[in-house]
């Protein structure tokens, strides 16, 4: 049986306009879009996601958002709610993305915010972690993933951890071309699962997929994608070509 089917997931960040978003759709519902293998998500920027959403309708590919607010609706001048990432079927929402937190100063605190909200309103959070090149080198990298999962998954139960999705991404390596070694990332997705089976008990830990995320290629991802808790991946720069995106899901598929 398995446990935890591969997911790719594109992250968009500030790509595409709806037009851009809707022809790369296309193609991939195309090339995929009734392959079951595999789970795939494309998350464009909230401008996109209506007409991405219409654009893979009754394929097999997913929608998910980059980041929400935690409230549902108020006072929040150019924030957008959970309730309406829904009205748009989207599925999933990328939370704490490195990005969001090195450049628009969120916090663990205000990261956990959202986890709950997100799971209170049907949808799948990917929380990323990961730690900076000085933190890395500083020793203190996986001190650095265990208080941002810890912090982050605060107050989240057992009864819907296992549909939260963890992407590590290590910061030196998100766009950069410096993909983290197949044994660095496997040691911190294994230190992330000894986490998750303490908090929440292994059978539920089991379920729970971590994602990889910098740098992800089609050229390096059969190595990542094959390491026993690494369950798929975030992509960023191949994820805005079909071919790159569509070789990844092939990738995925073909690891037993
Ligand atoms: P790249 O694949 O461009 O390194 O980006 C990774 C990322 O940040 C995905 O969220």
């Amino acid at each position: 049986m398995i446990l935890r089917k591969k997911l790719i997931a594109g992250n968009w960040k500030m790509n595409k306009t709806p037009t851009d978003g809707v022809a790369l759709v296309a193609e991939l519902v195309t090339a995929i879009g009734k392959q079951t293998d595999v789970d795939v998500l494309v998350c464009p920027p909230f401008t996109g996601l209506e007409s991405a959403g219409k654009a893979l309708e009754g394929s097999t590919l997913k929608l998910g958002a980059q980041n929400m607010h935690f409230e549902a609706n108020g006072a929040f001048t150019g924030e957008v709610s959970a309730p309406m990432l829904r009205a748009l079927f989207a599925t999933h929402v990328i939370l704490g993305h490195s990005e969001r937190r090195a450049l628009f100063g969120e916090q663990d605190a205000f990261i956990n915010k959202k986890v709950l909200a997100a799971l209170k309103n049907q949808l799948r959070p990917i929380l990323c972690v990961g730690e900076t090149l000085a933190e890395r080198e500083g020793g203190i990298a996986l001190k650095v993933v265990q208080t941002q999962l810890e912090a982050g998954l605060e107050g989240v139960g057992k009864d819907q951890a296992s549909t939260v999705i963890v992407a590590y991404e290590p910061v030196w390596a998100i766009g950069t071309g410096k993909v983290a070694t197949t044994d660095q990332a496997q040691e911190v997705h294994a230190f992330i699962r000894g986490l998750l089976v303490k908090l929440y008990g292994d059978s539920i830990a089991q379920k729970v997929r971590i994602l990889y995320g910098g740098s992800m290629k089609p050229a390096n991802a059969p190595e990542l994608l094959s390491q026993k808790d690494i369950d798929g991946g975030l992509i960023g720069g191949a994820a805005l070509e079909a071919r790159s995106f569509v070789d990844l899901v092939k990738a995925a598929a073909a690891v037993k």
